[in-house]
C-alpha cells in the first residue's frame, strides 16, 4: 500500500480508469512515473492534477504542493499569470485559428528579433518536436546534406530523425539508439551521435564526415540530463568547428530559450547558433514554437518544389501569440532575470548545503533556473554516461517520494530538472522547500522500502 504520508487514493482511482482508456493510461509517456523498485507508490502511474496557480500545484487529492516540475519547464512567470490570463480573456473572443497571417505574428517576431541573439527570421509551429523536425529539414536543404549529428543524453523530440540516445542504457555501447518501437532502420544512417564535451571525438568525426554532415544539434545545457553543463569554451568550439567545415550548427533552446536568459542560452554563453529553435519558456504554458536563424538560411522555407515545406494548422494562431506576446513583454526586462537568478542559485546552494550536512555526496549542477542535484561520487558530470550510477537513482526516487509527502513536487525521472519560476518566492517557498528537502534526504537514507508494487484498486494489470 502506498505510504500513509501521502494521499493518493482519488488519483489511483481515476489512473486505474485511464487505463482503461488511455495505453499505458496517459497522454504522455514521459508522465508515467516508474520508479516501482524504489518507492511505494509507483506502477508505473501517475498523480492526476486539479489546477495550478503561482508556484503551486493541487492535485485531485487534495495535496498542496510547491511545484518544480513546471510543466517541464513552460511555466516561467507562474502557472496562470495574471498578465498572461488577462491578455488571453481580452483576446479570446476574437477567434482562435485564421489560417491567415496576423498582426500579432509580426509583433511576437519582432520581439524574438529583439531579445534572441542569432534571430534575423522566426517561423512558428506548435510544438518543441515539429520544431526540431522543420529545424534539420532547413539545415539538410540549405546544406544539400543528410546526416544530421546529436549528442547522448540529448532530447529534441518525439520525431523518428532525432529519437536517438536520448536515454540509452548506461551499458549499451550501441550508436545511435533508437528510442522507440517503430523508428525505420533505414533512419539510422543520418543520424551520428557523439559524446557531449569531448573536444576531440566531435572533432575527429566531422573531419570524416563534413562531406555529408548537414548539421550539429544540441541542447546548449543538458535540460533531459540533469542540467549537465558545456564545459567552459565548449559551444564556441563546436560553432568554430561548424564554419570551418560547412556544417550548421542547430541550438535546440526549447528547453533553455527565455528561461536561462533573456536571449536564451546563446545570450548566457555568447555563441551565435545558425539557427535555433525555441519554445516552452516563450509563452508561459500555451502551445507555440518558434524556429528562428540567420536570414538566409531561414529564407530557403517557403513555396515551391525547391523550397522548405513547413506549415501547420495552428501555426501562429492568436491563442498560443497572445500567451507568447504577454509573457514576453514581461521577460524583455532584464531585471525580471535577476530576481529568477537569485531564488534559483538560494536554492542550489542550499540543497547543496544539506546534502553535505548530511553526508550525501552529490553534484548540483545547471542554471539557476534549470538544474538538478545527483547523487554520485563523482565531482564534476560532463556527459550522460557520467550520470550513471544506479544507488544514486534509488537515493533520488527516495528523496523525491518524501518531497511529495511534505509538499514539495520534483519530478520522478533524476534526469529532469528542478524548474525555477518568477512566482517562487524567497518568502514563501524557500524554507518549506529546503525544510522538505532536509526532511526527504534523512528519511530517503533510512527507508526500508521494499520493491513493492502498489496494487491499483481495479484490476488493471
Ligand atoms: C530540448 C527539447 N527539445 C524539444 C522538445 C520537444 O518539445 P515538445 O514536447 O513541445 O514537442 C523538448 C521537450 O521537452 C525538449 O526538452
Amino acid at each position: 500500500m502506498p505510504h500513509k504520508g501521502l494521499k493518493i487514493a482519488k488519483s489511483m482511482k481515476l489512473f486505474s480508469d485511464a487505463l482503461e482508456v488511455m495505453p499505458g493510461g496517459a497522454s504522455s509517456n514521459a508522465r508515467l512515473w516508474q520508479t516501482a523498485q524504489f518507492c511505494p507508490i509507483y506502477t508505473p502511474c501517475t498523480i492526476f492534477a486539479k489546477r495550478a496557480y503561482g508556484a503551486n500545484i493541487w492535485d485531485v487529492d487534495g495535496n498542496k504542493y510547491i511545484d518544480y516540475r513546471l510543466g517541464f519547464g513552460p511555466i516561467i512567470l507562474g502557472h496562470s499569470y495574471p498578465a498572461v490570463s488577462e491578455a488571453l480573456h481580452r483576446e479570446e473572443r476574437k477567434g482562435t485559428v485564421y489560417a491567415l497571417d496576423n498582426e500579432l505574428e509580426l509583433k511576437v517576431s519582432e520581439r524574438i528579433i529583439d531579445m534572441v541573439p542569432s534571430a534575423e527570421m522566426v517561423r512558428f509551429s506548435v510544438t518543441g518536436t515539429e520544431a526540431t523536425m522543420h529545424a534539420i529539414r532547413l539545415a539538410r536543404a540549405y546544406t544539400g546534406k543528410d546526416v544530421i549529428l546529436k549528442f547522448e543524453g540529448h532530447f529534441h523530440g518525439d520525431h523518428d530523425y532525432l529519437l536517438y540516445s536520448t536515454s540509452p542504457p548506461y551499458t549499451t555501447r550501441k550508436r545511435p539508439y533508437a528510442q522507440s518501437a517503430g523508428i525505420p532502420k533505414a533512419i539510422d544512417r543520418l543520424v551520428k551521435v557523439e559524446t557531449f564535451n569531448n573536444f576531440d571525438a566531435i572533432e575527429k568525426t566531422v573531419k570524416e564526415n563534413h562531406r555529408r554532415l548537414a548539421a550539429i544539434i544540441l541542447e546548449p545545457i543538458m535540460g533531459n540530463a540533469a542540467g549537465i553543463m558545456p564545459k567552459p569554451g565548449y559551444l564556441k568550439f563546436l560553432k568554430e568547428l561548424c564554419d570551418d567545415y560547412d556544417v550548421l550548427l542547430i541550438f535546440d533552446e526549447v528547453k533553455t530559450g527565455f528561461r536561462v536568459a533573456r536571449g536564451g542560452a546563446q545570450e548566457l554563453f555568447g555563441v551565435r547558433p545558425n539557427i535555433s529553435t525555441i519554445g516552452k519558456a516563450m509563452s508561459n504554458g500555451y502551445p507555440i514554437s518558434a524556429i528562428v536563424g540567420e536570414e538566409d538560411i531561414m529564407q530557403h522555407f517557403g513555396p515551391g518544389p525547391h523550397k522548405v515545406t513547413h506549415g501547420g494548422t495552428y501555426a501562429s494562431n492568436p491563442v498560443s501569440l497572445t500567451a507568447a506576446d504577454a509573457t514576453l513583454n514581461i521577460l524583455k526586462n532584464r531585471e525580471v532575470y535577476g530576481r529568477l537568478y537569485r531564488y534559483g542559485e538560494k536554492l542550489m546552494k542550499g540543497i547543496s548545503a544539506i546534502l553535505e550536512e548530511q553526508d550525501v555526496q552529490a553534484v548540483v549542477q545547471g542554471h539557476p533556473t534549470m538544474f538538478q542535484y545527483v547523487p554520485t561520487d563523482r565531482k564534476e558530470i560532463h556527459n550522460y554516461r557520467e550520470l550513471g550510477n544506479s544507488a544514486g537513482m534509488e537515493l533520488y526516487a527516495k528523496i523525491q517520494y518524501w518531497l511529495l509527502t511534505k509538499g514539495v513536487m520534483l519530478d520522478e525521472d533524476s534526469q529532469e530538472c528542478w524548474y525555477t519560476c518568477l512566482a517562487h518566492s524567497s518568502r514563501n517557498d524557500l524554507k518549506p522547500t529546503l525544510d522538505a528537502f532536509r526532511f526527504a534526504v534523512e528519511r530517503a537514507k533510512n527507508s526500508k522500502f521494499k520493491a513493492t508494487r502498489f496494487k491499483l484498486p481495479q484490476n488493471t494489470a
